[in-house]
C-alpha cells in the first residue's frame, strides 16, 4: 500500500476522460488499495483515478469515516442511472487547492457499476453521498466542481492562483 502523489489543478489529466476498467487484476487491487491509502492519508471523502494520474473509472469513497468508522466504498465504472431532487452543497476538492464553493447536485442518485472484484452493483444514494458520487464521476468524465461554478465564480479562483504563481507560492 502507499499514498500515490495527487494531480492538481490544472494538470490536464484532471480534464481527461477515463476509460472503462477491463481488467480485473491483482494490479488493479493493489491500485485500488493505493487509492484509499491517498485518500485517507489527504484526508478525502472521495477520491477519483484522473487525481493520480491513471485514466480508469475508479473511485473510491467514505461518509462514513468522520463518525470514526470508516468503510470503504469502490465502485468500477460507475454510472448514474437516476437522479432527482436538488442539493446545494460547499463542495472542495483534493486536486483544487484552498478553494471550496457552493456547487447544485441532484439530491438523490442511483448509481450502478462494479464492486472492485467484478461484481456488479447498485447503489442507491441521497444527501452527502450522492454529492460525493457526482463529484467523483464528474472527475472521470474530466470534470471538476470548478467547472460547474458560475464563469465569475471560477474567474475568482483562476486569479487567485494566478496571483499566487506570480508571487512563487
Ligand atoms: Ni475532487
Amino acid at each position: 500500500m502507499a499514498v500515490l502523489p495527487i494531480r492538481l489543478f490544472p494538470d490536464p489529466v484532471l480534464h481527461t476522460q477515463a476509460q472503462e476498467v477491463t481488467d480485473i487484476d491483482g494490479a488493479l487491487q493493489k491500485f485500488i488499495d493505493d487509492m484509499a491509502d491517498t485518500m485517507y492519508k489527504a484526508p478525502g471523502l472521495g477520491l477519483a483515478a484522473n487525481q493520480v494520474g491513471d485514466l480508469h473509472r475508479v473511485i473510491v469513497f467514505d461518509v462514513a469515516q468522520r463518525e470514526g468508522k470508516p468503510e470503504l466504498m469502490v465502485i468500477l465504472n460507475p454510472r448514474i442511472t437516476a437522479a432527482d431532487g436538488e442539493i446545494i452543497h460547499n463542495e472542495g476538492c483534493l486536486s483544487v487547492r484552498d478553494f471550496s464553493a457552493e456547487v447544485r447536485r441532484s439530491a438523490r442518485v442511483c448509481v450502478e457499476g462494479l464492486d472492485r472484484h467484478g461484481k456488479p452493483l447498485t447503489l442507491t444514494a441521497e444527501g452527502l453521498m450522492a454529492v460525493v458520487l457526482q463529484h467523483e464521476i464528474d472527475h472521470l468524465n474530466g470534470l471538476l466542481f470548478l467547472d460547474r461554478l458560475s464563469r465569475l465564480k471560477r474567474s475568482l479562483y483562476l486569479r487567485r492562483l494566478k496571483k499566487r504563481a506570480e508571487a512563487g507560492g
